[in-house]
């Protein structure tokens, strides 16, 4: 039998962001996958650390700020245990916004953006620029494994987590391959992550995004991102992807199914093309889907769970699992050694959705 100090449930971003935070912590670590590492919505991710983006909930904003000012220290951590540097892929984002909010001082002419982008045709939309990064998430799952493989954390890929149970002070996991004992457990598994019992309901829904890659034509000079609340055009600046351009993504709740139909795709390219028409004849190199985990109110699910001793969990992180991975494992892992937390957590707690559990 094992007895790590910790077990996590998902080797997905947040799980494996997690594991890092928590054995540069002094811990001994397990994380199991019921598949591979990083196979799922952090690889198919179009990495937007978008914490200003108008569509996100306002609630989500303290978390958000707190992963971006920690950004820069994970990448150097991954990079000092890795020998990977992820770079920044693009520094500006051109976000559209109603009209009722732009007219704020910030927003771009038609004649501004005609300037950074020939071929932009903002149509009923205005923009503002943002000073936003993105990454490439696939970049980053490379590294993020690598430097996970450089520690002793013990990562156990293939092996499905069947049921767990609190046993005096320990919690005992049962998987496909045997039943192992941790001090702790966190459930990190992403759109699987779903909590369902006698005494607590978490439900984590996927929602499926379709995306696709383009090569950009090589006269449009595209080093920022374009979004507006239907469409992205997420550029690839540097790295074995550059001089493509990512474009997503549908949002279907239709459960865990990542059937790519041609026709989405299609309308994706239509919707791309509205705003930079010189998109019409871009060679398409892939078409892929990823789950996001969403809860019902959009903001992530994070803390311990009442009635289940020594088990935790961290997921729902929707739209913005990139960004928020820096600062769920840095507040994850707080609450589990029994820090005081770095910002107020009440709006992500894990009994928000049981009134039972929430009333005073
Ligand atoms: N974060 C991009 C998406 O959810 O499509």
């Amino acid at each position: 039998m094992q007895h790590p100090d910790l077990c996590i449930a998902g080797a997905g971003i947040i799980g494996l962001s997690l594991a890092l935070e928590l054995h540069h912590r002094g811990y001994r670590v397990t994380v199991l996958d019921k598949g591979e590492a990083l196979a799922e919505s952090s690889s198919a991710a179009a990495g937007m650390l978008a914490a200003h983006d108008p569509d996100n909930p306002p609630q989500l904003l303290p978390l958000a700020s707190l992963s971006l000012s920690l950004y820069p220290h994970f990448l150097d951590r991954i990079h000092a245990l890795s020998e990977i540097r992820v770079p920044f892929q693009t520094h500006t984002t051109l976000q559209s916004v109603p009209s009722h909010i732009a007219g704020t001082g910030s927003e771009l002419t038609v004649k501004d953006l005609s300037h950074l982008l020939p071929a932009l045709v903002p149509g009923e939309h205005q923009f503002i620029l943002l000073d936003e990064h993105s990454i490439d998430p696939r970049q980053l799952a490379s590294a993020l494994l690598a430097a996970v493989r450089a520690t002793t954390i013990d990562l156990q890929p293939n092996t499905p987590v069947l049921s767990t149970r609190s046993i005096g002070d320990a919690v005992e996991i049962s998987t496909s391959s045997g039943s192992m004992q941790a001090a702790k457990f966190i459930n990190c598994a992403g759109a699987w992550a779903a909590v369902s019992s006698h005494q607590l309901t978490i439900s984590i829904t996927p929602k499926k995004g379709q995306m696709l890659s383009v090569v950009l034509p090589p006269i449009l000079p595209m080093h920022f991102v374009v979004r507006t609340p239907d469409i992205y055009i997420v550029p690839r600046t540097t790295g074995p992807s550059a001089g493509r351009a990512i474009i997503g993504a549908t949002v279907e709740d239709i459960g865990f199914d990542k059937i790519i139909h041609p026709a989405d795709i299609d309308h994706l390219r239509s919707l791309a093309t509205t705003l930079l028409p010189i998109l019409a004849g871009a060679r398409q190199l892939e078409a892929w889907s990823g789950l996001r985990p969403a809860t019902p109110d959009g903001l992530p699910v994070l803390g311990a769970l009442p009635a289940q001793p020594n088990h935790f969990i961290a997921t729902g992180h929707y739209r913005n699992g990139i960004l928020l991975a820096p600062a769920t494992a840095k507040v994850m892992a707080q609450l589990i050694v029994g820090e005081a937390s770095a910002i107020e957590l009440s709006s992500f707690s894990p009994t928000r959705f049981s009134s039972e559990l929430t009333s005073p």
